[in-house]
């Protein structure tokens, strides 16, 4: 069986989470390719709300395995605080959850580095969810990494000081102000670390390998969004790791002839959180509306999200570079009340009209032209029915259909999982 994909087209938040809880009673197993707790994402069901942050989405369904791929940076004391979380809840995540050896740990000093690189950059900071990912990316290209195999060594322990006296020789260079305690911050990352030992750790290639000869679904769950991909997003304001559809070939170990279905989800406008150019970022009541209808803050970090109307020469460049199949719009039931909404069909840039995503959308190089809808004003989130949608809101995803060459499947109008509209 293909292994179908689902990934976020914009700078994420888009509600990946939602969508593979949704879909995951289709799924023998959920897997998780790429990034780790700055993901943050939001699981709303029996009047509950859930946040996983390295765990995959589909960890609240007992039949489905779920599994973190060796695209993953693992932070035990994070992973630690969701197990515990689930523990709570009842789940029963030794049966199901699977962690692949290859997968890199995030070690408390990859946490202080990404501090002290965040603060000698001074204005020019990317706004990092200071989780650690980049340090513990930079110490996997640079092979120094360590693994959650490696926790299986006798010497592991040794590996762990080596690299952690590398680090805080370079948290001296830096030279910035940072407070911490290491000591500390060892003592709750060893104990983390061994309820990390206790669970099942595999060769994750050749289980996904063998799944797909048994006929088992996969479904591999994208974190972030496609325009912080490390290749393709708004560089350097963007993660370290490739959130797009070629993350997953090299996250899971899936030969690229073996992807199913790609599904791209996106938010009915944009958001972003943290630094970096967003063309069609609103600064008026507009912006303020969304941001408050949708609670647009950080499932993570808590931080405000700052937004704007639908980027369509972003979202095209998505598809392209993912080769989506399927489209799942979210958040359409906040976009309710406004009178008109406009989408970016194209950029003014350097003086020249384009409708492909450029090198740069730096503000002084991209001016968005928009296009003009006529909004709607009913309450989505009581319809459960597509024929029961605004004429206007399907004029506007008539509209996106076309231009993206793509149908939308999914329409979601509201954070619970039944306030799912199926095309
Ligand atoms: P980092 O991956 O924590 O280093 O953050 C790099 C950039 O990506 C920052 O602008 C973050 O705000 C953004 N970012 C990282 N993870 C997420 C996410 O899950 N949702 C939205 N933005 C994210």
């Amino acid at each position: 069986m293909a292994v179908d994909l689902l990934l976020g087209l914009q700078w994420g938040d888009e509600g990946k989470g939602k969508i593979v809880d949704v879909l995951t009673s289709k799924y023998n197993i959920i897997a998780r390719f790429q990034g780790g707790p700055n993901a943050g994402h939001t699981l709303v069901f029996n009047g509950k709300r859930h946040v996983l942050h390295t765990i995959p989405s589909g960890i609240f369904h007992e039949d489905a395995k779920n599994l973190v791929g060796n695209g993953v940076v693992i932070d035990p004391v994070i992973f630690k605080k969701e197990l515990d979380k689930l523990e709570e809840q009842k789940v029963d995540y030794r049966k199901t959850l699977l962690i692949s050896r290859k997968a890199h740990i995030i070690l408390p000093t990859h946490r202080l580095l990404d501090a002290a690189s965040e603060a000698s950059k001074g204005k020019a900071k990317i706004g990092s969810t200071l989780k650690g990912i980049g340090p513990t990316y930079m110490d996997k290209t640079g092979r120094n990494g360590l693994r959650v195999g490696d926790l299986e060594l006798s010497d592991w322990k040794e590996r762990y000081r080596a690299l952690a006296d590398k680090h805080e020789a370079m948290i001296d260079f830096y030279n910035a102000e940072i407070q911490y305690d290491l000591a500390e911050l060892e003592t709750e990352f060893f104990e983390a670390v061994k309820l990390l030992k206790s669970l099942t750790f595999i060769d994750s290639e050749e289980y996904v390998y063998q799944s797909q000869k048994e006929g088992k679904t996969i479904l591999a769950e994208g974190a972030q969004g496609s325009l912080l991909d490390i290749d393709f997003g708004t560089y350097p304001f963007v993660t370290s790791s490739n959130t797009t559809a070629a993350g997953a070939c090299t996250g899971l170990g899936v030969a690229p002839n073996q992807i199913g279905d790609v599904f791209g989800i996106f938010k009915a406008y944009t958001t972003r959180v943290g630094s970096g150019p967003f063309p069609t970022e609103l600064f008026d009541q507009d912006g303020e509306t969304m941001a408050q209808v949708g609670q647009e803050f950080g499932a993570t970090t808590g931080r405000a999200r700052r937004c704007g109307w639908l980027d369509l020469v972003g979202l095209k460049y998505a598809c392209q570079v993912n080769g989506v199949t399927q489209l799942m719009m979210m958040k359409a039931d906040v976009l309710s009340g406004f009178k008109t909404l406009k989408v970016c069909t194209a950029y003014k840039y350097k003086g020249e009209v384009i409708e492909h995503f450029p090198y740069n959308i730096e503000p002084e190089n991209v001016e968005p032209v928009y296009t003009e809808f006529e909004g709607w004003s009913e309450d989505l989130t009581k319809m459960s029915e597509y024929s029961h949608l605004p004429k206007a809101l399907n004029t506007y995803i008539d509209f996106l259909e076309k231009a993206l060459e793509t149908p939308i499947t999914i329409v979601s109008v509201g954070p619970d999982r039944k306030e799912t509209i199926f095309r």
